[in-house]
């Protein structure tokens, strides 16, 4: 097995797949410090289709599974679909859903699906000219990846302004900002539910909440996600059950009837507002931090429902879920999401451990092997699970008592949503 990506979500991935009986030889590409006491780190460019296929090939791999986003826009499935590999994900052309907001958002309003209403624009002029003379707050997005970074929600005319200035004219996320879109602001609750779908069948897993802002309360900028919780209360009972009716299930059969069958994982994220799921995004992978919130409470062998999905043949399968809760917190470098700081030693894992699971995202090791250094914005996932939320986030931050890191930050209110509410 290969799996592709080096973050918490891999590291999480792989120690997943790891425990199935099925799993011979274990590749990570590139993977981090973490991932390689799992299996064989390799150095292949995961940008370039072919790079990774003639890997693939020549090490007579049977499986690859893809984390981020990226490699599955730029057509990895397809590539490795070409040397019959079987690879889990969407075809570049579905990977569309996370790769073009406006093909994402003009699919769910030909399919009814809820979110909020939104126009389109080519041109700074036109999209300025609109902006004057539109109600606030209001989202303005670029339309291609920007790596999270491409969603502005804007209280005035002012800020939009710059919003649309970034995007359009200074070009900060490149082509990805050619066209934008201008939606309505919704106030609610976010939530993320992710499925396994094989264009037919459709799975959820356990349902989580992410924390996207750096700071407690919500505040700061925004970042790749600060921790997360699962179950998420706000998406369980009946708002889980209309996620799936109005959301994944017509979204899927949409698709089917147009002939592009989807393979995969299909990750909303979505606001929860009066009772009623809206979808924010999509994206066209597992969530990061989500996946390791998740994972640990998966009984099932993860390998064989991925491999069932890549084959379409997912009605063969159930996942059973461990009724304990999951918390993750994650640790960031001092200066995280800006400019952050790299090469900080890290002590204190294998202490931590006694109590949580701990996933890396951004660590590597030194080159004797000796030290783990830091390496990346988000350094480590710890995560605990336990009989409820309050416990299992007692047991993550005890845990990380003993985790340290010259000028290491994370946020103490991971899961506090979920347990004002309850
Ligand atoms: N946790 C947000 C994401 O995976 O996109």
């Amino acid at each position: 097995v290969l799996i592709i990506g080096s973050g918490g979500r891999e590291h999480c991935l792989g120690w997943k797949i790891k425990q199935s009986p099925q799993c011979g030889r274990l590749y990570f590409a590139p993977g981090n410090g973490g991932t390689s006491f799992l299996g064989e780190n390799v150095d292949i460019n995961i940008k370039e289709p072919k790079a990774v296929a003639n890997f693939v090939l020549n090490n007579h791999i049977d499986f690859v599974v893809i984390g981020p986003e990226a490699p599955l826009v730029g057509g990895l499935v397809d590539e490795l679909s070409k040397e019959d590999v079987l690879a889990f994900g969407p075809s570049r052309e579905l990977a569309r859903l996370e790769g073009s907001k406006i093909y994402a958002k003009e699919l769910m309003q030909s399919l009814g699906i809820p979110t909020a209403a939104f126009k389109v624009f080519n041109s700074s002029v036109s999209a300025l000219k609109y902006l004057r003379q539109r109600k606030y707050p209001a989202v303005i997005k670029a339309d291609g990846l920007a790596a999270g970074k491409g969603v502005f929600v804007v209280d005035n005319y002012q800020a939009a302004e710059e919003a649309v200035e970034e995007i359009m004219v200074k070009k900060k996320f490149g082509s990805a900002g050619e066209r934008i879109l201008i939606e309505d602001f919704f106030a609610g609750e976010e939530a993320s539910l992710l499925v396994l779908t094989d264009g037919e069948t459709i799975v959820p897993l356990a349902s989580s909440q992410d924390h996207k802002r750096a700071y407690e309360g919500d505040r700061g900028p925004n970042t790749g996600g600060m921790g997360a919780y699962s179950p998420a209360p706000v998406l369980e009972g009946e708002i889980m059950q209309r996620a799936q009716d109005m959301i994944f299930k017509p979204l899927i059969e949409g698709l089917r009837k147009k002939g592009a069958i989807y393979r995969g994982l299909l990750y909303g994220g979505l606001m929860i507002k009066e009772g009623i799921p809206y979808v924010l995004e999509f994206n066209v992978r597992f969530g990061d931090p989500e996946t390791q919130a998740v994972l640990p409470r998966l009984k099932s062998d993860l390998l064989e429902a991925l491999v069932k999905t890549a084959q379409g043949h997912l009605s063969e399968v159930s996942l059973e879920w461990d009724r304990k809760a999951c918390v993750c917190v994650v640790l960031a470098s001092g200066g995280y999401p800006g400019n952050y700081e790299r090469g900080k030693e890290i002590r204190g894992i294998e202490a931590a451990e006694e109590d949580a699971f701990v996933f890396h995202a951004g660590t590597k090791l030194d080159e004797e092997r000796s030290r783990l250094l830091s390496n990346g914005g988000r350094v480590l996932n710890v995560c605990a699970l336990a009989e409820s939320l309050a416990e299992a986030k007692q047991k993550a931050y005890h845990a990380i008592e003993k985790i340290h890191f010259e000028n290491m930050f994370f946020r103490r209110d991971i899961a506090d949503k979920a347990l004002k509410r309850s």
